[in-house]
């Protein structure tokens, strides 16, 4: 029982590996698509200031219960506020990481259907109707994407079989640099296409008359998600960063590696977009067959296709084992299984609703809700409602219930480091976070 918990081995494994989850689908897919559809410039102005000013205090309030309490989000809180209610909170958790990884594992299987596509050259003189055809196609076909879904969380579970400093650090120390290589190579290329200007106007260029509440939300939804907030990834990984870390560097190091590589992401997407005179447009479609499409009209297409399916991949991967890791320590924790069972039932659990969510996109399936299919609600039940509100409850009871006095002693390590900006980090977590989330959540519920 006494054993030693295993934990990150120096503070760049424990920012990899946060940095590796908060990376993921939502950078390179979803920014970009919302980015597109609100109007570039002003909604990047905005969610920068979002997440400068609440996403690093939320983060910090996670790895700081995480880090106090020692243990998975239920047993953090446990440790923090014995035979209270507030345990709740842990398990609004576990239950978001099921629900992500369901909705999650299927897009995730569909980057290694695309790196194989790629490799084989499927997309060369395609036009966009017969790749979207074969994009539907695929999701009708009646094995293809199960086996990739299950591939990728074979590989998901390969590395979290593996524990967290041979396992999850070692794998996101090799990925995430990896990831950075093509992102740069890609932006290279797309930074040269002719009229790439236009498109970087559009990213970079504020046009004011497009902010209004709702894209102020989606910004804000879009931070969490991102930024892996709100359902216990962070307080997960924040029991195993290690005492002697600072944990106001490692947040300002994870969020501003998120959001540059949102911001690489459209740098990548729209001058490519832009100078193919293909218009910003919404949905999976932009990245799995409007970009494959203008790669193929490219010099040296075949390649730069085939990386950014690997880059997708690799992305999505070091978000996945975040995911996982947060059922399997819970499972260990609280249940007391072995971790290699853990890592058996929480991928077999996960698979089970993941391939719900993937038969829901079949033309003729039966797990449509009205125009709902299981995999949107999935997507709309985590992101807009499980988030929120696991935010919320971090942050009120972090600042309200463990108080100020808990959390400086922790971000400070016990007062032997400086941390100048603790009580404007504190106020936000107080007051600022609880009334914005409530904002969000108002909107989601009743406005969407
Ligand atoms: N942050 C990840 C992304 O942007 C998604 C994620 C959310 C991962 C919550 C873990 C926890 O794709």
């Amino acid at each position: 029982m006494n054993e030693k918990r295993d934990g990150f081995g120096s503070k760049l494994g424990a920012i990899a590996a946060a940095a590796g989850s908060a990376v993921g689908l939502g950078n390179i897919y979803r920014f970009p698509c919302l980015a597109g559809e609100n109007g570039g410039g002003a909604f990047l102005l905005i969610y920068v200031l979002i997440v400068l000013c609440l996403g690093i205090p939320i983060m910090m309030a996670e790895f700081y219960i995480g880090r106090r309490g020692g243990k998975n989000p239920v047993g953090s809180v446990k440790v923090l506020a014995p035979k209270t209610r507030w345990s709740l909170l842990g398990y609004v958790g576990i239950l978001a990481a099921f629900t992500i990884l369901a909705f999650y594992s299927t897009v995730s299987g569909w980057t290694l259907e695309y790196i194989y596509k790629a490799l084989t050259n499927y997309f060369a003189n395609k036009d966009i109707a017969t790749i979207e055809a074969g994009f539907s196609e695929f999701h009708n076909n009646p094995f293809r994407p199960y086996l990739w879904q299950v591939t990728f969380m074979g590989l998901t579970a390969f590395i979290i079989f593996k524990g967290i400093k041979d396992g999850v650090e070692k794998y996101t120390k090799i990925l995430m640099p990896a990831l950075f290589v093509i992102l740069i190579i890609l932006c290279v290329k797309s930074l040269t296409l002719n009229g790439a200007s236009e498109g970087l106007k559009f990213l970079f260029k504020p046009d004011f008359s497009k902010v209004d509440g709702t894209m102020i939300l989606a910004a804000l939804g879009q931070a969490f998600f991102s930024l892996s907030v709100g359902m216990g990834a962070l307080i997960t990984y924040g029991s195993y960063i290690c005492k002697k870390d600072n944990l106001s560097t490692t947040s300002l190091s994870v969020v501003m590696t998120d959001t540059m590589v949102a911001i690489l992401a459209g740098v990548i997407i729209f001058p490519a977009a832009f100078s193919f005179g293909i218009q910003p447009e919404a949905g999976p479609s932009l990245a799995f067959n409007t970009l494959p499409m203008i790669f193929n009209k490219m010099a040296g297409g075949y390649f730069f296709c085939i990386i950014f399916f690997i880059l997708l991949a690799i992305a999505a991967l070091t978000s996945t084992i975040s995911l996982l890791e947060v059922i399997v320590t819970f499972l260990t924790e609280e249940h007391g299984l072995k971790r290699n069972t853990a890592t058996w039932v929480g991928t077999l659990v996960s698979l089970f609703f993941g391939i719900f969510c993937t038969l829901s996109l079949r033309q003729d399936s039966v797990f449509v809700f009205g125009n709902l299919t299981f995999f949107d609600f999935m997507d709309k039940f985590s992101a807009n409602i499980l988030l929120p509100l696991g935010a919320l409850c971090i942050v009120i009871f972090t600042a309200w219930k463990m108080g100020k006095a808990s959390f400086y002693d922790e971000i400070t390590n016990q007062n032997t480091l400086k941390v100048a900006v603790k009580g404007f980090i504190f106020f936000i977590i107080k007051y600022v976070a609880p009334f914005v989330i409530i904002a969000i959540f108002i909107n989601q519920i009743f406005l969407s």
